[in-house]
């Protein structure tokens, strides 16, 4: 009999015409995009199964694994970011051989799509334009004046980089035509080969803060980057600069970011993510105009959801097989 797989949500047509069609899988699915599947009935269906495709709204934890038992060989997520797997728990049971469980992610199909839109972020946020059309549409344009909503310029600045990868570096080739004076970047070690290619200066996250201009955080959460942008590094930033934070809301003490934005500590910020998502609309950082916030979406085009799509499913298929995977994750 068929590999039986439980795919936790509705995933753009693209992956699920391969599962359909690869003949190789027998899948159920969350049959909605709208609603995530609720935890109980995400315990039930795991049972037994061989493989699991989750979206990064479920939890893979010590709690999952037990509910979906010694069967499940193969996880793969339809996102880059893997901080809701529990790699300690995944780890833990491949070390012990009890399943060994693999883990597919979809790296690299999704940095264009994030890195377009980190740039858009980042210019909405310095050049005010979400305040801009509010003004415009509700009566606030009462004549070009010389100063009104006046914002900060690309031309000139320095950008620093919070985690250089692949996205960072994106991120930075998109900015350069902008004439960006200086590229800075801190990481938890150099990374010359990656720095080379944008002609990044590796600096210590102190440098960032005092330096940047532009601040992007682009690393991964982990317990290390945990709330590492806090109290501490805003105090460091200069009153004219700008953070954007397109990796995870994890990275960021938020009660800190309320004071430096609403102080005037920093001058504006645009973020992606947030803790928690979503972030509820009564939140005090929604009541700031110099805060920007979108619906995690970062990665949201059509041809790249369907990429990240097909990617997990095509990860999920080989790890079925005992292949290896298109990208997997190192335990
Ligand atoms: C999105 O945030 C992802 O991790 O793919
Ligand atoms: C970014 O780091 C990516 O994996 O694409």
């Amino acid at each position: 009999t068929l590999p039986r797989v439980y795919v936790t949500r509705q995933i753009p047509p693209e992956g699920l015409k391969i599962l359909r069609e690869s003949g190789q899988v027998q899948f159920e699915l969350w049959d909605s995009d709208d609603i995530p599947v609720p935890r109980k009935e995400l315990l039930q269906k795991v049972k037994g199964v061989d493989g699991l495709l989750c979206v990064l709204t479920e939890k893979i934890d010590a709690e999952l694994l037990d509910a979906a038992g010694p069967n499940l060989k193969v996880l793969s997520t339809m996102s880059v970011g893997f901080d809701h797997l529990s790699l300690e728990e995944l780890k833990k049971r491949s070390d012990q051989n009890i399943i060994g469980i693999r883990v597919g992610y979809t790296p690299e199909v999704l940095t264009d799509a994030v890195a377009e839109l980190t740039v858009a972020l980042l210019l909405t946020t310095s050049r005010r334009l979400i305040e801009a059309t509010h003004e415009a549409k509700t009566g606030g344009w009462g004549t070009w004046r010389t100063l009104w909503l006046c914002g900060h310029e690309l031309a000139n600045s320095t950008v620093g980089i919070l985690g250089l990868g692949r996205i960072g570096v994106a991120i930075a080739e998109r900015l350069a035509p902008f004439k960006v004076k200086k590229f800075i970047y801190t990481d938890l070690e150099p990374r010359p080969e990656l720095a080379s290619v944008i002609n990044a200066e590796y600096v210590s996250l102190d440098e960032l803060a005092k330096q940047s201009d532009f601040l992007a955080v682009c690393c991964a959460l982990t317990p290390e980057t945990k709330e590492i942008c806090n109290k501490d590094l805003f105090s460091k930033m200069k009153n004219t600069s700008i953070f954007i934070n397109t990796s995870r809301g994890g990275v960021v003490n938020q009660e800190d970011l309320y004071e430096a934005l609403s102080t005037g500590q920093i001058a504006g910020a645009g973020l992606d993510v947030t803790v928690p998502e979503p972030l509820p609309i009564n939140h005090q950082l929604f009541t700031l105009k110099n805060c920007v916030i979108l619906p995690h979406i970062a990665s949201a085009s059509y041809s790249t959801r369907n990429a990240m799509s097909a990617l997990a499913a095509n990860n999920l298929l080989c790890g079925l097989r005992g292949e290896a995977m298109i990208k997997e994750l190192k335990l």
